[in-house]
């Protein structure tokens, strides 16, 4: 395979062993990136893929004798794991009633998350997908409420220069921007950070609910913007299935955002963004039901 780059990185390296490979073909019919052809029931690394081996593992996840490895790319030998047996699996009832009774959730009950739980929702939503292997995306974990309110504080500390700013821009900008962003900007961005100041004067946090633990998801400058929202996803219901409940919080991105000390503070490389910040502990309240959600709209083409 030819030394290529893609996104920053070489290509992955394909390992075939020829010793026990039946030549059935399943990882050439499954590679996303033809980076394996098959000839004469023999498996090679195609000569010139238009974007190397991408490293997404498929054709290792899928030999029946294990005869390929990929290294490179975020990925190794060792990466490859028996799966849960296929009983063991959620079934669609089991995954719809689990979705039906996620809510957000806001009020925590005193206790602290266990360390176990934690490291569970974090290995969960690491097998969320992402645009191009390896992924970009980086968590910083705030375990225990001290920390996740020391996180609270320097945010809201910076509220009252991004409540400014933004009334200066909505005010300068006026004639440049769209109608429903000045609406968002007027009518719901610029009160929510003003009202999350005053709460948090009277003692009260409504930036991340006094959680026992939060989750920022930030990204660097190769991935996709939405891997870094599916692997919040992804842990938002990890931590529901866990028995906490979790609440997406998106106030805090742009604020960190423009914010070159708190990132750096808080160990965020400089060229990376944030995503959403997941808050997670025992839900002090049980919903007793659900409610019914509709997409804008749904058509068929
Ligand atoms: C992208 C995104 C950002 C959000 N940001 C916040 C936030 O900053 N603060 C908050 O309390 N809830 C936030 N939420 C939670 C929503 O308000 C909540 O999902 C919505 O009201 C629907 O309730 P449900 O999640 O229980 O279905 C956010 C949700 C999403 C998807």
């Amino acid at each position: 395979m030819p030394e290529s780059t893609l996104l920053g990185l070489p290509s992955g390296t394909p390992r075939i062993n020829e010793e026990t490979c039946r030549g059935c073909g399943l990882c050439a019919a499954v590679c996303p990136a033809a980076a394996l052809v098959v000839e004469d029931k023999t498996v090679r690394a195609a000569s010139d893929p238009p974007f190397g081996c991408i490293g997404c593992g498929h054709c290792m996840a899928i030999c029946p004798t294990g005869s390929i490895t990929v290294s490179g790319r975020g990925i190794d030998p060792e990466d490859r794991i028996d799966l849960p047996p296929e009983n063991t699996r959620a079934t669609a009832d089991q995954i719809e009633a689990l979705l039906l009774a996620r809510r957000s959730t806001r009020f925590f009950k005193e206790g602290e998350v266990p360390d176990e739980t934690l490291k569970r929702v974090i290995d969960m939503a690491a097998t969320a997908p992402m645009g191009i292997p390896p992924s970009g995306v980086g968590v910083i974990v705030f375990h225990g409420r001290e920390k996740v309110q020391a996180l609270a504080e320097d945010l809201v500390a910076d509220f009252k220069g991004a409540s400014r700013f933004l009334r200066g821009f909505s005010f300068l900008a006026r004639p440049f921007l769209r109608k429903e962003t000045l609406e968002a900007l007027k009518s719901f961005v610029i009160p929510l950070l003003d009202l999350t100041r005053e709460k948090r004067a009277e003692g009260r946090d409504v930036l991340l609910w006094d959680a026992p633990a939060a989750i920022l998801f930030h990204y660097g400058p190769y991935a996709d913007p939405a891997d870094c929202d599916i692997a919040a996803t992804y842990a938002l219901i990890a931590a529901t299935s866990l028995g906490l409940g979790a609440c997406p919080i998106g106030t805090v991105k742009p604020v960190l955002d423009r914010n070159k000390a708190l990132k750096e503070k808080y160990g965020i490389p400089r060229k990376n963004k944030c995503g959403l910040v997941v808050v997670m502990g025992h839900p002090r309240y049980r919903f007793v039901r659900s409610i019914r959600r509709r997409f804008a709209s749904v058509a068929y083409a």
